[in-house]
C-alpha cells in the first residue's frame, strides 16, 4: 500500500513501514529432502523483511529513504542496525521495544532454479502503531509505503496521511503480491486486478507482479497496463524479488514517471535482482 505525502519541496524521503527480520540464507545446489543431512554451497546473514528490503533497493537506486518498524535489542538487531547504516537507510523512526525477539527467517535459495523457500518466525514483537506514526513529520516524506500488516493501526496511519494530503488528494497505490493473490484464488495478475478492483478506493491504482509473467496494473481511470518480465540469463536468487519490484515502481512513480514506465522499470530491476545473490549489483 502506498500513500503519497504532499509537503514542502526539496529532498524529501521515501518511507517504508513494515517488517525487518534477520534472514539466515543457505544457498543450495539442489533442494534437500526432508530429514536429510546435506551441505550447502554458501551461507549468509542478510537483513530481510519486505519493507526493509524495499529500503535497501531504494537506497541502491539513489533515493533517500527511511525504514519504520519494530526492533528489540540483541545480536540480531545489532546486525540489522549496522546493515541499515551501511546502506544509508534512516532508522530514526524505528520503534525499539525493551524486550522481545526480532523475527528471523531460515531461507533456502536454490542456486539451480533461483527458488526461495522461507520459514519465518514472526515473533510477538508488536508492530508499529498509529501512536508511533504520530511522531513522523509527514512534510519530510514524498511517499510512504505501508507493508500490509496490522490493519486496524494501519488504517489510522493512512487516515493521518490522507488528512495531511487533503489539499493535493493524490490517489492510493496498492501492491498485491502474487502470494496474496493466489491466496485469494486468483490465477494471474489481470484476474487479480479485475477481481479486486471493486474493493479498493475509487481513483486508486492496483499493481500486481507475477514472476516470469511480468506485472499488470490498473490505473485510476481504469486503464490496464502490462510489462513483460525481464528474466536474467540464469535465475539464481529470487529472495526479495517482489520487494525489489515494489521499491523500483515506487521510485519511478515518485519521480513522476508514468504507470507504464514504472511497471517496466520495476520488472527490469526485479529481473536483475533474480540474476544475482542478494541486492548488490541491481543498479
Ligand atoms: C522476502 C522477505 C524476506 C523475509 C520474508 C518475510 O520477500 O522479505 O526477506 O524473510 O520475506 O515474509
Amino acid at each position: 500500500m502506498a500513500a503519497e505525502a504532499g509537503g514542502a519541496a526539496g529532498k524529501r524521503r521515501i518511507m517504508c513501514v513494515g517488517l525487518v527480520c534477520l534472514d539466515i540464507i543457505s544457498v543450495v545446489k539442489d533442494f534437500p529432502a526432508e530429514d536429510s543431512d546435506t551441505r550447502c554451497l554458501s551461507q549468509r546473514w542478510q537483513r530481510g523483511g519486505n519493507a526493509s528490503n524495499s529500503c535497501t533497493v531504494l537506497s541502491l537506486l539513489g533515493a533517500p529513504c527511511s525504514f519504520m518498524g519494530s526492533l528489540a535489542p540483541g545480536p540480531a538487531a545489532d546486525f540489522i542496525a549496522a546493515d541499515f547504516q551501511r546502506r544509508g537507510v534512516d532508522t530514526a523512526h524505528v520503534a525499539w521495544h525493551p524486550r522481545g525477539d526480532v523475527p528471523c527467517a531460515c531461507c533456502l535459495v536454490n542456486a539451480t532454479s533461483g527458488s526461495r523457500t522461507i520459514v519465518l518466525h514472526d515473533t510477538n514483537l508488536p508492530d508499529v502503531t498509529a501512536r508511533h506514526f504520530e511522531r513522523v513529520d509527514l512534510s519530510q516524506y514524498k511517499w510512504i509505503h505501508f507493508e500490509a500488516r496490522n490493519a486496524a493501526e494501519q488504517s489510522a496511519m493512512l487516515e493521518r496521511v490522507e488528512r495531511h494530503n487533503r489539499a493535493a488528494a493524490p490517489g492510493r497505490r496498492v501492491f498485491i503480491s502474487k502470494d496474496l493473490a493466489q491466496h485469494f484464488g486468483y490465477l494471474s495478475a489481470p484476474e487479480a486486478l479485475q477481481g479486486l478492483r471493486g474493493r479498493i478506493q475509487p481513483g486508486a491504482t492496483l499493481i500486481c507482479a507475477w514472476a516470469e509473467k511480468g506485472a499488470d496494473a490498473l490505473g485510476p481511470d481504469g486503464e490496464l497496463v502490462h510489462s513483460d518480465a525481464f528474466p536474467p540469463e540464469t535465475l539464481v536468487d529470487t529472495l526479495g524479488a517482489g520487494d525489489t519490484f515494489n521499491a523500483a515502481v515506487i521510485f519511478a512513480l515518485a519521480e513522476g514517471r508514468t504507470l507504464q514506465d514504472a511497471l517496466t522499470f520495476g520488472c527490469r530491476i526485479a529481473g536483475r535482482k533474480c540474476g544475482i545473490q542478494g541486492f548488490d549489483g541491481i543498479v
